[in-house]
């Protein structure tokens, strides 16, 4: 799983003459076309990404999106709460064993599917010395960054617009869910391990979509819920589906690691538990229109499930489970493993350019 095919051009072949066409190449091309071609960051431009709804709200235009929630402004705010919330609960921001690196300076790092920015820009400023790329293809990045930090619009599906073997640290977080098993095992991991560096690592953080201690409103919404997701070939269980691809592909070292955290929901709970059902609620609310359809239930009578869902989880004292998952890529090659401080890195680009 996850090779990339080489495919030597023969002696003969008109226009070129022995040229190793391993795709490098087109990547560098293609990374050079991103680079030039990236959008303006401010979130306000013209951008074919998303298009008006009637009531002035912005909603994504991605044709192979399988989003649930699709409402771009909405959703931009809410992940922002969201990350403040899963701060809370883990009380840092990565598992990996990269702390030292990201501290020492020079190490590149990848948030994919990094939304509204959050993660990548609180990285980028515990870590000055450090560089952080965010990608998504949702181009609803800050205003304003740190000089180290820096946001790419892009489809990991289409393939990621950076070389082999480019980043220290690559972190993914709730994403699972956009993804089918197919496109996760044949597209998104051997992307995300094509990227990182050999020995560099690999991160992975998702929650549970089913709660335990759950009432029956809240069974009927995670169930409900469960039914889209399957119907849409999306990964369940995500605790066990996660570190099973990972280990699956061979170029990760053996010995997945995860880590798990419960979190309280409800204001029994207190600012935690508050702050959970807040972001849950809002959740619900993002993905209402297949949820209401699915639940054959008018606008407002979802609105009233929701707010049932509220009240129950403080009775039943609900929770859910959180995980990362980690592992580490492989050596394989004795490929230079230095690694270029921030200033050098564009440096280090273009002697590669020239190279070619
Ligand atoms: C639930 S949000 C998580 C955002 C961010 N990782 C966080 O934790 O705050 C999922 C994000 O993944 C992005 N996304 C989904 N599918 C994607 C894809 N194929 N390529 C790039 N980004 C994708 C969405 O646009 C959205 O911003």
């Amino acid at each position: 799983m996850g090779g990339r095919q080489s495919k030597t051009a023969v002696v003969g072949v008109p226009q070129t003459s022995l040229v190793k066409t391993d795709g490098k190449a087109e990547r560098r091309k293609k990374f050079r076309s991103w680079r030039s071609a990236a959008p303006a960051l401010d979130g306000n431009s013209i951008n074919d990404a998303w298009r008006f709804a009637g009531n002035g709200k912005r909603i994504h235009n991605l044709k192979n999106s399988k989003l649930l929630a699709p409402l771009v402004d909405e959703e931009a705010e809410r992940l922002r709460r969201q990350h403040r919330l899963y701060k809370r609960i883990w009380q840092n921001n990565f598992s990996a064993p990269v702390e030292e690196k990201l501290k020492s300076g020079g190490a590149r790092v990848l948030d994919v599917g990094c939304g509204p920015g959050t993660w990548t820009i609180e990285m980028s400023e515990a870590y000055p010395l450090s560089s952080f790329i965010g990608v998504d293809f949702m181009p609803i990045f800050p205003q304003e960054k740190p000089e180290n930090a820096k946001f790419i619009q892009a489809n990991i599906l289409d393939g990621l617009p950076f070389l082999d073997d480019t980043f220290d640290f690559v972190h993914m977080r709730l994403l699972v869910t956009a993804f089918t098993t197919t496109e996760w095992e044949q597209k998104v991991i051997p992307e995300i391990i094509r990227v990182t560096r050999q020995g560099g690592w690999v991160e992975f953080m998702e929650s549970d979509i089913q709660y335990c201690n759950e009432g029956p409103t809240t069974a009927r919404l995670t169930n409900s819920l469960m039914t889209i997701m399957k119907s849409k070939g999306f990964v369940t269980p995500i605790n066990s589906y996660v570190p099973q691809s990972m280990e699956a592909n061979e170029k990760f070292i053996k010995g997945i690691q995860t880590e798990e955290k419960s979190c309280f929901v409800g204001h029994w709970a207190r600012e935690l538990g508050q702050m959970a059902v807040d972001d849950i609620t809002k959740g619900w609310s993002a993905v209402k229109s297949p949820m209401s359809t699915l639940m054959k239930v008018k606008s407002h009578e979802y609105d009233e499930t929701v707010a049932i869902f509220a009240k129950e989880v403080e009775q039943y004292r609900t929770f859910f489970k959180t995980w990362r998952f980690f592992g580490q890529k492989a050596v394989t090659t004795s490929l230079s493993s230095s690694i270029s401080t921030p200033s050098k890195w564009n440096e280090q680009e273009q002697q590669q350019e020239q190279q070619q």
